[in-house]
């Protein structure tokens, strides 16, 4: 998968050099490229930023440099995938990962300030989807630390990134039995540690009582964290056990 970013502030991205995307990079799957926007100003102090129309506080990104960069990183027909982020944008959940995953070019544009220019959106939609996405219900200084956490959160879904592929299907969120389903507590050795013991039935060796219990623990977690999630389980998906927890 080909990924390129924008950023005024390309020192962002050093993490994709280290652990599992650097790993990623350098078996060939990743091929990330950075680019500062800066490069595509062309004053003495290469701004990037103005005054917002109809007043308000904060500065708005400039449409220029941004329209510049998008033709020069995507020269037309080139179309990737147009990520945004942007706290006023759709979730971005495990299926909107899974779904960007799937494709073969993602290009990340990182606004600061109070955004970019509407216009740049609108006339990159004209050449190539768009998708506008949230990580949440707060505001970050810029759109970098999220676009590292969709690119990871993306990138350990492609095929030979994780060393164990079942791990990827018995995650929260995962599609599947674990859909709308909190991970439950997980143990390794050794059995008991400062007086307190691993579950007995880890140690059963009893792989239908395990996953039952598995299953217990993640719906009683969801049911204390995220009792909104329960309301979206499929109740034909519920059995008779799920419903006493
Ligand atoms: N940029 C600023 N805040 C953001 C958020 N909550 N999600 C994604 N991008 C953002």
């Amino acid at each position: 998968m080909r990924i390129d970013i924008i950023s005024i502030f390309p020192e962002y991205f050093a993490p994709l050099e280290i652990s599992l995307l650097g790993k990623a990079r350098r078996a060939g799957i990743l091929d990330t490229r950075v680019h500062d926007l800066r490069g595509w100003t062309h004053d003495r102090h290469n701004t990037v930023d103005d005054t917002p129309y109809g007043g308000g506080p904060g500065m708005v990104m400039k449409p220029g440099p941004w329209g510049e960069a998008l033709d020069a990183v995507a020269p037309a027909p080139a179309a990737p995938r147009l990520v945004v982020p942007t706290p006023s944008g759709r979730p971005f959940t495990q299926s909107t990962a899974a779904e960007l995953a799937s494709e073969p070019w993602l290009l990340f544009a990182c606004g600061r300030y109070e955004g970019i220019d509407s216009r740049v959106m609108a006339e990159a939609r004209g050449r190539m989807p768009v998708d506008e996405v949230s990580l949440g219900d707060f505001v970050l200084a810029g759109g970098e630390v999220a676009v590292l956490v969709m690119i990871e959160a993306i990138s350990r879904l492609l095929p030979g990134v994780l060393g164990n592929a079942a791990s990827v299907s018995d995650d929260s969120f995962a599609p599947g039995a674990m859909e709308s389903l909190l991970e439950g507590p997980v143990y390794t050795k050794p059995p008991v540690w400062r007086d307190r013991a691993v579950p007995e039935v880890l140690l059963s060796g009893n792989h239908g009582a395990i996953a039952r219990w598995r299953r217990d623990e993640a719906l009683r977690r969801t049911a204390r964290h995220r009792p909104e999630l329960l309301e979206r389980l499929d109740p034909a998906a519920l059995d008779a056990r799920d419903r006493e927890v």
